[in-house]
C-alpha cells in the first residue's frame, strides 16, 4: 500500500462526499456506482427474481440502501457490513422563511441529530434534499442540490458578546438561523422549485437540509490528515460499498447495508431499528427457495460488521480518552468495545475480525470509552434487536465528530476498504459454540 494509494483512496471517498450533501444524494450516488458495476435494482413493492451469481440492490425511502451478491452455488449465510447515510445538520422547517426588521430573510431550521453547533458559524452553506410535488406524473419526489454558497450563519461579534470565548451557550432557534437574503429576494421555495424543475405551487412538502459544502482536503506537514464534511459516517459507508463492488464469495452472500437516521436513534421505517435488513435477508432466502428453518440456519451462520466512525485521541484533550484503549489517526481500523454492550463486540466477534485483518495485513486498534465518560451508541446493537447476528462494532478514528467539518487520517480509508474486502471474500464456517473455521 503506497503513500499515493492511500491518498488517492481518501480523495475518491471525499469526492463522493462532496457530491452527497444529504443521505438521499449519498444513496443515489451508490445506486449509480452499483448500476455501473452491473448490479440490478430490486424494488420492494414489486416481485423479486434472483439468479445464482446475480448482483442486486434495493432502496428504502431513497435514503437507505442494501446491496448484495449471490454466490453461484448454494450459500450458507450472510456476511454483512453496515454503516449509516445520515449526518447531523439543520433541517429546514416546512414554513421556512423568517424576516428580521423588514430587511433580512433567515431560514427557519431545527437541528437534526446531536451536532456540534459552534463550528457551523461563518462558513459557506448550501441547501439540498428532496421535494415531493404534484407533476404530470402524479405525486413525484425529486432530489434537489442547490450546490452553491447560498446561506451562512453569521456569528455575533465579540464586541457584542464579550463572554463568547468563556461560555458559549447556543439556542438553535435564536443563534443558528442561517441568513438567506435581503427582503424581497426570490423565496427559497421558488429557488428549490426551479432546481427541481417544478412550479413553486406544485411543491406539497420537502425534506430539505442546510449542509456544509466545503470541499474535502488533504493536509498536515506530511499530508497525513484529511478533513471533510460528513466523514461520520460516509467514510465507512463508501468504504463498505467500495469493498462490496469487488467482493466475490462462493459460500456466503456479501451484503452491504447503509441505513438512514442513525443520528436520531434509527427508529424510522428505513433506519437500522426497522425491519429493512430483516425483510431483505428473509426475502432473499424465500425467493432462493429456502424454508423458514433453513433461513434460521443461515442467520446462525452469518456475521456482521457495524462500521461507524470512532473517536481518536484528541491532541489537546488526551485526558478524555481511555488510558490504554485509545485509537489514533492513521493507526488502522478501530475495533470498539463496551462493557454495557453499546457496542456489539465480544471476544468471539472480535477474534473473527482480528483474524480477518491479520490475514489481510490491515492494522487494527482498540477503542473503549474512558470509564465514566459515556460515548455514543451506534446501529449494531439496534439492528441486532431485529436480526440477531454475531456482530462486531468497528469504525475509523476521527476528530471533531459531528462538526460540519471533521478530521481523519489519510491512510485509514484504504485500511477499511482492505479489511472489508477481505471480510466479504472470506470463507467462514460456523462450527458452533463460538468456534469458526476461517479460510
Ligand atoms: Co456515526
Amino acid at each position: 500500500m503506497s503513500e499515493t494509494h492511500f491518498e488517492t483512496t481518501s480523495r475518491e471517498m471525499m469526492a463522493f462526499i462532496e457530491q452527497s450533501p444529504t443521505c438521499y444524494h449519498a444513496v443515489r450516488h451508490f445506486q449509480a456506482l452499483l448500476d455501473a458495476a452491473g448490479f440490478q435494482p430490486l424494488r420492494e413493492h414489486e416481485p423479486w427474481k434472483l439468479a445464482p451469481g446475480g448482483r442486486y440492490y434495493t432502496v428504502r425511502n431513497g435514503s437507505s440502501i442494501i446491496a448484495f451478491s449471490l454466490p453461484a452455488a448454494p450459500y450458507q449465510g450472510f456476511l454483512i457490513a453496515a454503516a449509516h447515510s445520515d449526518s447531523p445538520c439543520f433541517k429546514i422547517k416546512e414554513k421556512s422563511s423568517l424576516e428580521t426588521a423588514g430587511q433580512y430573510v433567515r431560514l427557519n431550521v431545527e437541528p437534526y441529530g446531536g451536532m456540534l453547533m459552534f463550528p457551523w458559524f461563518d462558513r459557506p452553506l448550501s441547501v439540498a434534499g428532496r421535494v415531493t410535488a404534484m407533476t404530470g406524473q402524479g405525486i413525484e419526489t425529486r432530489l434537489v442540490n442547490m450546490d452553491r454558497d447560498l446561506v451562512l450563519i453569521p456569528s455575533l461579534a465579540i464586541h457584542m458578546n464579550r463572554s463568547a470565548n468563556q461560555n458559549a451557550s447556543l439556542n438553535p432557534q435564536k443563534d443558528l438561523l442561517p441568513l438567506y437574503s435581503m427582503a424581497g429576494a426570490v423565496p427559497l421555495r421558488e429557488l428549490i422549485a426551479g432546481a427541481a424543475g417544478v412550479r413553486p405551487d406544485a411543491i406539497l412538502s420537502h425534506d430539505l437540509f442546510v449542509c456544509c459544502r466545503m470541499p474535502g482536503t488533504v493536509w498536515g506537514a506530511n499530508r497525513e490528515f484529511i478533513a471533510s464534511p460528513r466523514l461520520d459516517d460516509l467514510q465507512c459507508a463508501w468504504a463498505a460499498m467500495t469493498a462490496l463492488l469487488q467482493a466475490e464469495n462462493s459460500t456466503h452472500i456479501p451484503l452491504c447495508a447503509v441505513f438512514d437516521n442513525e443520528e436520531v436513534g434509527s427508529g424510522t421505517k428505513q433506519g437500522a431499528g426497522s425491519t429493512f435488513l430483516e425483510d431483505v435477508m428473509k426475502r432473499i432466502s424465500d425467493v432462493t427457495g429456502h424454508s423458514r428453518e433453513e433461513y434460521q440456519i443461515q442467520i446462525a451462520r452469518s456475521f456482521m460488521l457495524s462500521a461507524d466512525n470512532a473517536h481518536a485521541l484528541h491532541p489537546n484533550y488526551p485526558e478524555k480518552a481511555d488510558d490504554a484503549n485509545r485509537p489514533f489517526l492513521n493507526g488502522g481500523v478501530v475495533l470498539k468495545y463496551s462493557a454495557n454492550q453499546k457496542y456489539t463486540t465480544d471476544s468471539v466477534s472480535a477474534a473473527l475480525f482480528l483474524a480477518i485483518c491479520r490475514k489481510a495485513g490491515v492494522p487494527v486498534q482498540i477503542f473503549a470509552n474512558r470509564s465514566g465518560i459515556p460515548g455514543g451508541s451506534t446501529l449494531g446493537n439496534i439492528s441486532s434487536s431485529h436480526v440477531s447476528l454475531n456482530t462486531a462494532d468497528i469504525g475509523l478514528a476521527q476528530l471533531a465528530m459531528h462538526s460540519p467539518f471533521e478530521t481523519a487520517g489519510v491512510k485509514d480509508t484504504l485500511y477499511l476498504v482492505r479489511a472489508l474486502t477481505a471480510f466479504f471474500n472470506s470463507r467462514l464456517t460456523c462450527l458452533g459454540d463460538g468456534s469458526y473455521r476461517l479460510e
